[in-house]
Formats: C-alpha cells, structure tokens, sequence
C-alpha cells in the first residue's frame, strides 16, 4: 500500500521509532540497502531554495542504488502551469517517489492524492517532517533516547519547524515547549493533533510567551530563522516582534548544563541565536545536518518496502 510523509504524523510512533532505527543502522553501514538499484530514479522538486535538503536527497538516493532527478519549478511546468494532480499521474509512469518542497501542504496532498508513489513533503508552509527525523536521531544519538526529554523551541511558534518540533516531538515521547509571542503561536490545530499524541506517548507540549520558563531545566534548546522562505515581506516586522526571543548564552544557563542546542540551518547568528551558542560546545548542528542523509535514506527504504506489502 502506497504510504506518502507529507506531515510528522503521516506515520505512527511506533513507525517513527522503527524509521529511526533504521537511520542508525544505515549509518552504521551506509552501503547497505539497494531498494533503487537498477536505478530507479526519484523526482525531487523544488518550488524554494536548499542547500541541504538537496544535497542529502541527492546523495541517499544514489547511495540507495538510485537516480536523483533534481527539479527547479521555474524550469518546470509546475508553480501555475500544471497541477500537482497533473503533474503527479506523469510522474509515477516514470520515477519511483516524489520528493517536494513547496509552499502550500494541500498542494502536497494534491500530489500524493494522485499518485501511487511515496510522496515526501521535504519542507512546506506547514512542516518540515524530514529534519524532524534527522533531529531526533541526533538526540537519540547524544542523549540515547527521546522519551521524558524536554525540548524548548525559541521564536516564531507558527512557522513550519516549530509544528514539526510539536508534533515529532511529543511523537517520540518529548517534553515539548514553545516560547513564542502571542502572536507567533503554534496553529491550534496542530496543538490539538499533539495533545491528542501525547495521550498515547507519554509526551506533552506546553505553550509559553516566558523565554526563562521554556528554557528552566531544558534538555534540548532549539531555535530557526525568524523569516521563513516566504514570509520575506514580513522582514521588519518579524525582527522586531520576536527580538526577545534569542538563544542567548544566559539563556542556555538556564537549560540543563549538558543541554544540546540543535538548529536546522541555514541560520542568521545574532538574530535568533547568539553565535557563541550556535558555534559553541553544546551545539551539535554539523551532527544534524548530517543526519539528514542518514534519516531520509531510512524513510526512502522504509516507505518503498510499504510498496510491497
Ligand atoms: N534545513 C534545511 O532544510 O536546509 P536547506 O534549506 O538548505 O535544505
Ligand atoms: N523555517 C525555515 C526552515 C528552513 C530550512 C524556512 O521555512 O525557511
């Protein structure tokens, strides 16, 4: 049956742990798995810009036996010209999965609603369910596990890495803070999805306008832009309104005193974090953009297995 990862929760806990382990394993043994050998290519596209999202799909699919097929949609009938729909039923005549970075989630739906290959959302308005993989292997791999940790994410709680952190997080048993403005909350709904996760996991999110309370005995502290691909207009604005929301070395004196600071990149030192934190000894930023590779080589192998059962 055809699985597609548009969102965290396309997949269950247990789905997410067995992916992750997997990553670990693939890590171990980079060579291992061929599921694309032949090769079989898979189309990623995107609609913004990537250093390395690109990258590692790109590299995981060719380690994984495969052929990338790397598409910009301004040099594609995509982004105004063609439907996602459209676009997906000629696609899945020639190319094993999809990949996309888009703007819009219901365009991913779209896609994936019309194709009988595995969809991946690899960065949306909405989420960003690949790094979430990559993060929580990096925590598994220096903190062991996810359960009971916390985690507290710093800065614009609406974006698509602060609803990722929610959702995967409290999937994997977090503790999960978001400190934000008012204003920059978390979409309720996506709230709404983790409480009802939680009940299951153990896990938990808690919603804070206080930056020293989500930092207090935090084990993971975690930030990103202020200014999302799209929301460049709002430049201004944003800088002004979560000015106070920085990771700060005083800051990271309040989480716990082995706490790692994670940040998915590409990052703006001086804004949203203090570049003595992001450089610094507790940051393990290299690790997690590694990660990627290790994490979406594992969700390739894992979703086309679900294509045979
Ligand atoms: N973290 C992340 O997705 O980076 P890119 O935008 O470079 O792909
Ligand atoms: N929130 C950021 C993440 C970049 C990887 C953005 O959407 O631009």
């Amino acid at each position: 049956m055809t699985r597609h990862f548009l969102r965290d929760d396309s997949i269950t806990p247990a789905e997410q742990a067995e992916i992750l382990d997997l990553a670990a394993e693939l890590k171990a043994d980079r060579w291992r798995e061929k599921p694309l050998a032949g090769p079989q290519t898979v189309a990623v596209i995107f609609d913004k810009s990537s250093t390395r999202t690109r990258v590692s799909f790109a590299v995981g699919i060719a380690d994984l036996g495969g052929s990338p097929l790397i598409i910009t949609t301004a040099s594609s009938q995509l982004g105004g010209k063609e439907t996602p729909a459209d676009t997906a039923r000629v696609l899945e005549r020639q190319v094993s999965a999809i990949v996309w970075r888009t703007y819009a989630q219901e365009g991913l739906e779209q896609m994936a609603a019309n194709t009988t290959v595995p969809v991946v959302n690899a960065l949306s308005d909405d989420f960003h369910p690949c790094q979430l993989l990559a993060d929580l292997l990096t925590i598994r791999e220096h903190k062991g596990a996810t359960q009971g940790l916390t985690m507290s994410f710093f800065g614009d709680g609406k974006s698509n890495m602060a609803h990722s952190y929610v959702i995967a997080g409290v999937m994997a048993g977090m503790h999960v803070r978001v400190a934000s403005p008012a204003d920059y909350a978390p979409r309720a709904d996506v709230i709404a999805d983790a409480d009802e996760i939680a009940k299951t996991t153990g896990g938990s999110v808690t919603l804070l306008t206080d930056v020293n309370e989500a930092a207090a005995g935090a084990d993971v502290m975690v930030t990103d832009t202020w200014v999302s691909m799209g929301k460049e207009e709002e430049k201004l604005e944003r800088l002004r309104d979560l000015g106070g929301y920085k990771v700060t070395t005083e800051l990271m004196q309040l989480a716990q005193p082995d706490a790692m600071f994670i940040h998915c990149l590409p990052a703006d030192r001086g804004y949203e974090v203090d570049a003595e934190v992001i450089d610094g000894p507790q940051s393990v930023i290299w690790d997690e953009a590694e990660n990627r590779l290790h994490a979406q080589k594992a969700l390739l192998v894992w979703l086309l297995r679900q294509q045979a059962v």
